[in-house]
């Protein structure tokens, strides 16, 4: 495909349901935001998503965002905007405007809760499909990122019935509250270990109930969130989810396996799927080192021939003439990027814009995610900009900036481990 074809492929308008986003390029969900410390969008939160808005980008993925103060509690990282009240949608809805001020649509990602991922601050009670915890890493880190010891999770409590109808309130309820500060669109959350993530696959869901065993009972706890939310936004707001497309464990679900799940799901209401590679015992497959991979694996091919013509959201395709190749050959509706978005703002525009020489590239050296998952505040070494789009944002300090460089040594790590897992619980409201 020539440079102008790759423009045409990637600047054609997508529509999902009632939402008509210009192109094909989306900022995927990052929790890279620095809200306030009571979870509201800040100014630098805004001006980093109305940055990559005026990039190019025809939808931003709002990533980090809680929907019950359970999530507020329990969140693995710290950069989270808060859902779970009336209150904060005055400060949605200011990002809201922002974003569509320069051009792109916005979606909300909804996570009710981390599951197996969650943090049991204060002693709270976790919640997942199965007492399962997670062993991060069994099948490997991503480049340049270490975690001590195959670090284990809390083991959850199974989720029952109420827990998991709480759950769901909490979904419908946020869902609501992103539709009244004007988002285009919500994502459920339900990769990476998260809740819901929790049910989809034999691997983690380990129930003899009807949440368990079939592909159809798998399916059920989130295709009711999904039913439920969608009688509640009404029919044409759009409703999609992210799930994993592949445990990438041994004994673990594939892509044919999660694809099946996901057809229960569809028929609730559902406008389209973020496809999210493996989950955080397979990191590695989850963050990957090149472009493409998910179309090595066959991965967005099969969820299109079991899911037919629904919108898919490709990852991890920074190649353009991959991700226009993949899309021209109907595997993909979209491409979704979160690093390469991290060092190269304009990346949608370069693209468009026939100037491919012109791109900052990302060079998977992960840094960014070691802070993520050290709660540093994101920078990219590419883009001095990335995190100080607002000028009075505040910078890591040195003593972070050291963490960063200490996230190497295991000793280390462990006792910072040990330290965050002794961490007072967060005030709800
Ligand atoms: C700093 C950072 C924060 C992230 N936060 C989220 C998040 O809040 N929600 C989410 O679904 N994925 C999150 N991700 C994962 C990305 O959306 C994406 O799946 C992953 O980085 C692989 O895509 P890429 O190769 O385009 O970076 C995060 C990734 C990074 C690097
Ligand atoms: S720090 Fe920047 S260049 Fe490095 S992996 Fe993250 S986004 Fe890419």
């Amino acid at each position: 495909m020539t440079t102008a074809g790759i423009a045409d492929t990637l600047g054609a308008p997508l529509r999902v349901n009632s939402v008509t986003i210009k192109n094909r390029i989306v900022l995927g969900p990052m929790a890279v935001l620095r809200p306030t410390a009571d979870g509201r969008a800040s100014d630098q939160s805004i001006a980093f998503l109305e940055r990559r808005a005026r990039g190019g980008v025809g939808l931003v993925i709002v990533g980090g965002a809680v929907a019950s103060a359970r999530g507020w509690n329990e969140s693995p990282f710290t950069p989270n905007l808060r859902f779970d009240g009336d209150e904060y949608i005055p400060d949605l809805a200011r990002l809201v405007d922002a974003v569509h001020g320069a051009g792109a649509k916005v979606f909300a990602q909804i996570f009710p809760s981390f599951g197996r991922m969650g943090v049991p601050r204060g002693g709270a009670r976790l919640i997942a499909a199965s007492p399962k915890p997670v062993v991060l890493g069994a099948q490997g880190l991503p480049d340049h990122v270490y975690v001590p010891g195959g670090r284990t999770t809390p083991v959850p409590d199974e989720a029952t019935a109420a827990d998991i109808a709480q759950i769901q309130a909490d979904t419908v309820a946020a869902s609501l509250r992103a539709r009244a500060a004007g988002f285009d669109g919500i994502e459920i959350g339900a990769h990476m270990c998260y809740f819901y993530s929790s049910f989809l696959s034999p691997l983690a869901n380990q129930r003899t109930d009807g949440y368990g065993g079939s592909a159809e009972n798998r399916a059920r706890a989130l295709r009711d969130a999904v039913a439920a939310t969608r009688v509640a936004v009404g029919p044409h707001y759009p409703i999609g989810i992210r799930v994993s497309v592949n445990d990438h464990m041994p004994g673990g679900q594939g892509p044919e396996g999660f694809a099946e799940v996901v057809a229960h799901i569809v028929p609730a209401g559902l406008d389209f799927v973020s496809l999210s590679e493996a989950n955080y015992e397979s990191m590695a497959a989850n963050v990957p080192s090149r472009s493409g991979t998910m179309l090595d694996h066959h991965e967005p091919q099969i969820f299109r021939a079991a899911l037919g013509d629904i919108p898919l959201f490709l990852s991890s395709t920074p190649d353009p003439q991959q991700a226009a190749d993949a899309i021209a050959a109907g595997h993909a509706d979209a491409t979704m990027l979160a690093r390469q978005l991290l060092a190269d703002p304009d990346y949608a525009n370069k693209v468009l814009g026939d100037r491919l020489s012109e791109i900052v590239w990302c060079d998977h050296g992960n840094s960014c995610l070691r802070r993520l998952m050290t709660n540093v505040p994101v920078a990219c070494h590419k883009n001095r900009e990335m995190g100080r789009e607002d000028p009075h944002a505040a910078r890591a300090t040195l003593p972070q900036n050291a963490l960063i460089w200490a996230s190497g040594n295991a000793l280390l790590m462990k006792i910072a481990d040990t330290a965050a897992r002794m961490l007072p619980a967060r005030p709800t409201h």
